[in-house]
Parts: C-alpha cells; structure tokens; sequence
C-alpha cells in the first residue's frame, strides 16, 4: 500500500494511541496534536522507545485557529494531509436538568465543532489530489443515547451526520467519509463511569467484556485501504453486540 499522511486527533488517548499505532504499522506517516506540551512530549517519548517516529503539533481542536494551525505544522513536517481521523473527544456526563452550559459547549466544541475545524482545512487538498480517507470516532451512544450524555450522544450523532453528508459531496473526488462507533472500551474514559454503574455497563455487552482499543483501530484501518474505496457513508459499529442497530 502507498504510504500516506494521516493525521489522527487526540492520539495520545486511550483509543488514540492504538490508532496512531496501526496507521503507522500500516505504513503511513502519523502525526498528532497534544494541548499539553509535558504530557505531549512523555508520550512521544514513550512511543518513540516503542519504535513509533510520529509527528506532534500544538493545538487545541475545538479552537479553529489552534486547528488550523496544527494542520499547516503537521503538513510543514510531512506533507498534505490525506487521511484524516477525527477522534479527540471528551466526556462532560451529567443528567440534562443538571447539566451546565460550559457542559455542553465543551462537548460540542470539542467532540464535533472539532470535526470541521480539522477536516475544513484539509478537505481542498483532497479535492484537488483526488484521493483522501477522512473516519470519525463517534460512539454507541450517538446511536442509541445515553442516560447522562445528553451533551455527548447529540455530538456523536451530529458525527455521522457529518459524515454522510461529507461522503456526498465528495465521492467523486476519491474521498472517502466513515464513521466507527465503539462502544464501551476500557480506556480512562470509560473507568472514570462509577465502578457500579460501569459493571451494569458490562453486564449489557453479549461478548460480556470492555473492547481494546486495538479493536478499534483495527476498524478504523478497514476503511484506509484503496480496495475499501466503494465505502463511503458507512457507520461500522464496534460495540461487543451491545447495540445492534442498521
Ligand atoms: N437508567 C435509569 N436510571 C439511571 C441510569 C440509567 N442508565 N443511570 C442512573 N440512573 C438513576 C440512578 O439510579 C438514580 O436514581 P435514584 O435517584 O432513584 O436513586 C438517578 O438516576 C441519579 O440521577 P442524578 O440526576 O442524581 O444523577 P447523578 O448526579 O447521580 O449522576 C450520571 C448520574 C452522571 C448519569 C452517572 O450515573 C454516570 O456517570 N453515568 C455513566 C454515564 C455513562 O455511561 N457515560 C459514558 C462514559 S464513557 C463514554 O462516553 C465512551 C463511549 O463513547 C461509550
């Protein structure tokens, strides 16, 4: 397969991380962004003495001058950006009668206003390459909702509705626009869930455990390759069988 840049969002996360990995062992040139330079710098380290070279960017996703200045960094270092994943997210889990405002704009800002704030930047150079894979990392609970998220499902859905309507629009210039929905992961999101409320979690989920987030990044894979260039629009759900919607 042709080597490609991709630039993965929030990397340094639980589900990240395992993304960057398998873009990278995949052949492709990975970049980044952090928000905090130490932890941003201990975790490149940290991949660096596992044998991964990834590239890093300042920015905070859910600012569109920080998004686009960490696209023009990370295409400084690497070049055009030809596969995007739009996967930093954050959770901000309250009932809706409690809920703040600062907890919803968090959560919009960062988990979907992000979606254009990146791919904005990047989606001409695709158009013009003709040639470009952009995966959204929604959730579960944009599919089915979530007693607590209200913020964080109206986000996760407002992904797939980016991206089927991106994936028309851009069809016809080679691109591809999909959307992974994981479930429950044991990542430090999902072990932040009370530990009561997370073994009911578990206790929905027919495989009868958390995912890994190498589960995940194997999903997002599936849609890089030329021969996967017919799936456009998808939303592959990764949940364990806990919802088994179509
Ligand atoms: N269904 C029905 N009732 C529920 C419920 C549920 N799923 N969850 C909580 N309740 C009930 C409680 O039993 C309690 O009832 P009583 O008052 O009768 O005892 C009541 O709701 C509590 O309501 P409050 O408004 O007082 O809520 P709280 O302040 O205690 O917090 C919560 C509730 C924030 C929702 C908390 O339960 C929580 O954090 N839940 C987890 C939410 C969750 O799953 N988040 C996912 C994070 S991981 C992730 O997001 C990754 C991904 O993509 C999958």
């Amino acid at each position: 397969m042709q080597a490609r840049v991709a630039l993965v969002t929030g990397g340094t996360g639980g589900i990240g991380t395992s993304i960057v990995k398998r873009l990278a062992g995949m052949g492709h040139k990975v970049a980044t962004n952090f928000r905090d330079e130490a932890r941003g710098r201990a975790w490149h380290q940290g991949m660096k003495d596992a044998g991964f070279d990834i590239a890093m960017a300042a920015g905070d996703v859910s600012s569109p001058e920080q998004a686009a200045a960490l696209v023009q960094e990370v295409e400084r270092q690497l070049g055009p950006v030809e596969i995007l994943v739009n996967n930093a997210g954050i959770t901000r889990d309250s009932t809706f009668h409690k809920m703040s405002a600062q907890q919803w704009n968090e959560v919009i800002c960062t988990n979907l206003n992000s979606c254009f704030n990146v791919t904005r930047p990047v989606i001409e150079g695709m158009r013009q390459r003709k040639w470009g894979r952009i995966v959204q990392i929604s959730s579960i609970n944009g599919q089915k909702g979530q007693y607590g998220q209200a913020n964080y499902a109206a986000a996760k859905a407002g992904m797939h509705g980016f991206t089927i309507s991106l994936a028309q629009e851009n069809a016809r210039f080679g691109i591809t626009v999909n959307t992974v929905s994981p479930g429950y992961i044991g990542t430090d999101m999902v072990m932040a869930v009370p530990e009561e409320v997370r073994e009911k979690i578990i206790a929905q989920i027919p495989t009868g455990r958390l995912g890994t987030p190498e589960e995940i990044a194997y999903a997002v894979g599936f849609f890089i390759p030329d021969e996967a260039g017919w799936i456009t629009g998808a939303n592959l759900s990764a949940n364990g069988g806990q919802y088994m919607g179509w």
